[in-house]
Order: structure tokens, then sequence, then C-alpha cells
């Protein structure tokens, strides 16, 4: 695992901005893997500035998000669909057919996480994953817990994310306990990884990822077997390593 240490959110989105434009530039035809929640937003805004003002392509860049929410249509302001059309797909000329997230909202949530397994693996899978950490060290909706061998599936949310997720809604019983996720071994199968972190609330979570052990206890932990994994991570979310 390589860390990078930057000072705080804006470095860490501008670093993170570059790492991806520099894929996108050396292949056209790339498959992103995109994650919401708080920490991309200024990496999104990043990238939607080089798009602007320095022409970043993604007309040929095709997009499958890590996670949604279960029973929230396309159209629920807090779905990750409208969270991804709002941060970063509305302002960059993705094509739409080409950006995926799963369906919260299906009748057959089992045959859309198979469904969705296939769609990556037909677009030629992941060639650069952005993470985000959880408070408890998830990465997607893949909660401590969660074993190496996991694809797409329907996953019950732990309170610590519920309650950290709470503040995109007006209460938190409103919060949806399930997700689709992709699984640690969906993850794993991504070229490239790219985990953010920034803020004091990560820094517990920092240190158990890089120093405790590798443990499906600490989802994120499992990163370190991954052959092409870069951290960018800020000096608070940093203030725990020893
Ligand atoms: C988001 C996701 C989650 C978040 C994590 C951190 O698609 O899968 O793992 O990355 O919960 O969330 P924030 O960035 O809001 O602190």
């Amino acid at each position: 695992m390589k860390v990078l240490l930057v000072e705080g959110y804006q470095e860490m989105s501008k670093v993170a901005a570059q790492l991806f434009a520099q894929e996108v530039r050396s292949k056209a035809d790339l498959v992103l893997g995109l994650a919401t929640g708080g920490t991309p937003v200024g990496m999104y805004a990043e990238l939607i500035r080089m798009h602007q003002e320095e022409g970043l392509d993604f007309s040929q860049a095709t997009s499958f998000n890590l996670d949604e929410y279960v029973g929230l249509s396309s159209e629920h302001p807090q779905s990750y669909r409208m969270y991804m059309q709002e941060n970063f797909f509305g302002q960059v000329n993705i094509d739409p057919r080409k950006t995926h997230i799963p369906r919260g909202d299906v009748q057959d949530l089992g045959a859309e996480c198979s469904r969705y397994e296939q769609s990556i693996v037909a677009a030629g899978g992941i060639d650069i994953q952005v993470l985000g950490i959880g408070n408890n060290g998830h990465i997607g909706f893949n909660e401590p817990g969660s074993a190496p061998d996991t694809r797409t599936r329907v996953v019950q949310l732990t309170m610590s994310t519920i309650e950290a997720n709470a503040r995109y809604f007006e209460a938190v019983d409103e919060v949806p306990t399930q997700a689709i996720s992709m699984g640690i071994q969906t993850i794993m199968s991504a070229k490239k990884i790219v985990l953010l972190a920034s803020g004091v609330a990560k820094a517990e979570a920092v240190r158990n990822m890089l120093e405790g052990e590798v443990t499906p206890a600490v989802p994120a932990s499992l990163l370190r077997s991954h052959p092409d994994v870069t951290v960018v991570v800020d000096e608070q979310a940093a203030s725990q390593l020893s």
C-alpha cells in the first residue's frame, strides 16, 4: 500500500483527482469505480473543473458505483443515483447509459446483485476504484465481519453507519437499514484502488486499516493484500498513526 500524506481535505481532493485524471487520459474507455458520501465530493468538483477548463474527456468512460440504499428509487433525493447526478454525472460528458448504480428499488434484489456483477465483468472489470472509509472501517457497505470472498449482495447496515449517514436525512429512522453493495472480492478485483480519508473521525479506522491486523473485522485492512492501493490521507485522519 502506498500512503500519501496530505495537509487537508482540499489537497486530498486535488491529489485524488490527479490520480483519476491520469488514468482517464491514458485510457479513453476507462472503467471507473465510484463512491458516494462526503469524502469524494471535492474530488468530483476538481474533476468537473478539469473537464470544463482542461477538456478532461469522459465520453468513452464507463462507471460502476459501489452501492445504493435498498428501498430508495433513483429519483429519491438521498439515493446515490441522485447524488452522482448532482455531484458528477450531470456536470461532465460521461454517457448516462454507461453509468451504473445498483437499483435498490426492484422486487428481486438478488437478481439485481447478480446482474450488477455480470455487468462489471462484461465491461472488462474496474480499472480504478475510489473508496472512502467508514468510521468502523467499512469499505463500500461491507461492514465489519464481511468475508473476503463476498460479491455484490444485499447487506444490513450497522447502527454506526446509519448514525453517520443520518446527517443527510431528516431523521435517523429515515435512513434505510439495508443496501446493495459490491462485495470485498468485487472491490479487490479492481486493477487499481485509491482510498481517501479526511478528518479526525476517520483516524481510528485509518490506524486499524494500516497498522492493525488484516482481518474482516476491519474490512479496509483486507486491502493490504491488493497489489495496487494508494491511500490519500490528511493530517487529521493520520493523527493516530505511529
Ligand atoms: C459510499 C460508501 C461508503 C463511504 C463511507 C465514508 O459509496 O460506500 O463506504 O465511502 O461510509 O463516508 P463519508 O465519505 O461520508 O465519510
